[in-house]
């Protein structure tokens, strides 16, 4: 493996280009050729969707989206034609990217969205697909337009459409906005989103890949990971598995860095870089200050302390092995000045906000955890509090919900006192109104304390 020498970048190598988006420039510098190359393939024999997709699990390509699986084997979960029928086959780019500290997935739809489409052509010729959809979240006005334009242009070209360059394909793709609901990322309610209800997550399995939208066949796959795909196919399999760490972690990766450093932006390296050399990529802790804690992959990953981050592989197993989750990459680096219980209240609010509340726990236990957290740094903690947070923490996350957005958001919370436990015992400790307590904070104490001791989780 070249391993983790630096790469000239592959998935933001057309960034900054003058007019990046248009699809002549895009031609120019080589895209559409393995379409074309697939399309001609395909009549002659050469390309079979099972050969695409076994390129892909010799990639060792792991979704880019948060859980890490493997892309080519989530492909093959898909039943066959003679299992599914008459069922359409359907391929979802999940465009809905909005974890706190994400914001990969967005320079690739504004800066290049036909690399972004030639992924999800060659994704949807593996799949047998012929109906492909972009799932973008609502407020990236400028995103859905330019994908909108891509896709024009793609079939004024005559890439999308029926029959495609005589090839007997066909594919169409649409662009569908969400209205932004951070849940609307998680797949199940991404596809009940698109089918025109509530963005609730569904209960799993079935997995989409055997009953998704409309009750057919789907696959979910991130954005990066279909322009991974095209860059597999440009470039082979073992050239993926050559970039990156080891055969569990491989490929170019993108990297959201925010928070206290010298240059917030998104970097790409090979997947598994050290976490020092990532640091250094993006200038280093911010004013010379001294790191204090990271949260490595979006705000629902554990945070990290400098010492337990130090030297650390910058890839799934890598950080998994920390007791964190690599989950999109969106790094929040956090100096010394950071006030730990006031990240983790913030972090709180969002999740409390976007609960979709169909499971009590969920619904129920995340303003909890806001309020109990307010209360806290607003001087008005009791020291009770940060157990009843542990307690209430653990009865909402491990399984007691639909969806894992209970997990995300106790991640933060747990970690936080877990690790910073001293900084939130000094708001309660110094409490600027000792003994004072609002009717409604006690009685929201005494009420979370009844029922977790008659044994409810809510
Ligand atoms: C609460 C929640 C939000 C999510 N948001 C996103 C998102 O915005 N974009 C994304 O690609 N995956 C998101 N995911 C992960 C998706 O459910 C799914 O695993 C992913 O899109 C699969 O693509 P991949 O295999 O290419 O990673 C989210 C998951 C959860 C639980
Ligand atoms: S865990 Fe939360 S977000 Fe997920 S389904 Fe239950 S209520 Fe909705």
């Amino acid at each position: 493996m070249s391993g983790l020498d630096t790469i000239p970048p592959v998935l933001l190598a057309r960034l900054g280009k003058p007019d990046s988006r248009a699809i002549d420039g895009y031609v120019a510098d080589g895209g559409y050729a393995s379409w074309k190359n697939v399309l001609a393939g395909a009549k002659s024999g050469e390309w079979t969707p099972a050969k695409l997709t076994d390129m892909v699990k010799a990639s060792g390509l792991r979704g880019r989206g948060g859980a890490g699986f493997p892309c080519g084997l989530k492909w093959t979960f898909v039943p066959t034609k003679e299992k599914r029928g008459e069922k359409p086959v359907y391929l979802l780019c999940n465009a809905d990217e909005s974890e706190p500290g994400t914001f990969k997935d967005r320079l690739l739809i504004e800066q290049d969205p036909h690399q972004i489409l030639e992924g999800m052509m060659l994704a949807s010729f593996a799949l047998d697909v012929k109906h492909a959809y972009i799932y973008i979240r609502g407020e990236m006005v400028h995103g859905a337009e330019y994908l909108n334009a891509a896709i024009a242009e793609a079939h004024a070209k005559g890439f999308l459409g029926t029959d495609i360059l005589g090839s007997g394909v066909d594919l169409t793709i649409t662009v569908h906005r969400g209205a932004g609901a951070y849940i609307c990322g998680e797949e199940t309610a991404l596809i009940e989103s698109l089918e025109g209800k509530r963005g609730h997550p569904r209960i799993k399995p079935p997995f989409p890949a055997v009953s998704g939208v409309w009750g057919c066949p789907t696959v979910v796959n991130n954005v990066e990971t279909l322009c991974c795909v095209k860059h597999i196919v440009d470039r082979g399999a073992d050239w993926f598995k050559g970039v990156g760490r080891n055969e569990k972690n491989t490929g170019p990766k993108l990297y959201a860095v925010s928070g206290h450093v010298e240059k917030p932006g998104v970097y790409e390296a090979p997947i598994g870089i050290p976490w020092e050399q990532l640091l250094a990529m993006a200038g280093g802790v911010r004013g010379g200050r001294k790191l204090k804690a990271v949260i490595p992959g979006g705000s629902s990953a554990p945070m990290l302390t400098a010492a337990e981050i130090a030297g650390i592989p910058m890839d799934f197993d890598g950080i998994a092995a920390a007791k964190s989750m690599f989950g999109s990459a969106a790094i929040i680096v956090m100096d010394e000045t950071t006030d730990i219980p006031k990240a983790v209240t913030n972090i709180a609010k969002f999740y409390a906000h976007e609960s979709c509340g169909q499971c009590t726990p969920c619904r129920e236990g995340t303003p909890w955890l806001l309020k109990m957290l307010r209360r806290i740094v607003n001087g008005e903690g009791k020291k009770t509090d940060l157990d009843l947070l542990l307690q209430i923490s653990n009865q909402m996350g491990n399984g007691m919900t639909i969806c894992v957005f209970a997990d995300a958001a106790i991640a933060p919370v747990i970690s936080g006192i877990t690790k910073f436990r001293g900084e939130f015992e000094a708001y309660i400790e110094k409490s600027t109104k000792p003994g004072f307590e609002t009717a409604a904070s006690s009685d929201i104490t005494a009420a979370i304390a009844d029922r977790t001791a008659a044994g409810m989780h809510s």
